[in-house]
């Protein structure tokens, strides 16, 4: 899978890219990402690539051309153009399951008070990782690309996320690792049996009860 990130803010990506999973994803070739400024597609002095509302208001407003362009020269047929944008349909973990089966995804960031509103016409999708508003779409498009990146297949044991929360509609049953007891809880006694029969009719419980207790609407 290739994921292309258009975004004013390059540096944002660098942790995000070099370190722990998404870092190994990269080295062992299964995914291809790409963080593309899409300064370098303006034409105007200064690489100028936001301005000021028609209309009046405050803050900047990132322009149609410089960032049509940019999704313009990397569309291919098999693309899909997502914008990161506070008023997308909710980011859920059926998206990212979805999203996986694509070879390419094409990420916008937005910036400042947002993007012109001509730009919605050039994109295949709008995506909100939650009800409130950031600086940028650029941890949004974190939050995307390393949801999708970790259900490709090699990239973690599938094992991993086959009961994780939200597969099945169902959040994830508890773990627990050493000590046995720490300050009066003790791990309960079912997960050391060795009786794996059981522990796994326990972890099917446990998650039913979990869901009920905390994400009733999950099993609606
Ligand atoms: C300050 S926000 C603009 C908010 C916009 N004026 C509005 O009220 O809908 C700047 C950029 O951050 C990104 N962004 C902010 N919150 C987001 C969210 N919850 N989900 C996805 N992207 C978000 C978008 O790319 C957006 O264009």
């Amino acid at each position: 899978m290739r994921i292309d990130i258009l975004t004013l803010f390059p540096g944002l990506f660098q942790g995000f890219l070099n370190e722990s999973i998404i870092k190994r994803a990269i080295e062992k070739k299964l995914v291809d990402i790409h963080i593309i400024n899409f300064r370098e597609f303006s034409r105007l002095n200064n690489s100028q690539v936001d301005d000021t509302p028609y209309g009046g208001g405050s803050g900047m407003v990132l322009m149609v051309e410089p960032i049509v362009t940019a999704i313009e020269s990397l569309k291919k047929d098999n693309s899909k153009v997502i914008l990161l944008c506070p008023q997308g349909n909710s980011y859920k973990q059926k998206k990212a399951y979805e999203l996986k089966e694509n070879s390419h995804l094409i990420l916008v960031c937005g910036h400042y008070e947002g993007f012109d509103e001509r730009i919605r016409s050039f994109v295949d999708e709008e995506i909100s990782i939650g009800d409130y508003v950031l600086t940028g779409g650029e941890i949004p498009a974190m939050v995307v690309c390393d949801s999708v990146v970790r259900l490709i297949d090699g990239v973690i044991k599938k094992d991993s996320y086959l009961e994780e929360s939200f597969t099945n509609n169902l959040l994830d049953y508890p773990t627990y690792t050493k000590p046995r007891e720490f300050r009066g809880m003790k791990v309960p006694e079912i997960l050391l049996s060795g009786d794996h029969k059981k522990i796994d009719e326990w972890r099917k419980q446990e998650q039913l009860k979990k869901t009920t207790e905390k994400r009733k609407d999950l099993l609606e």
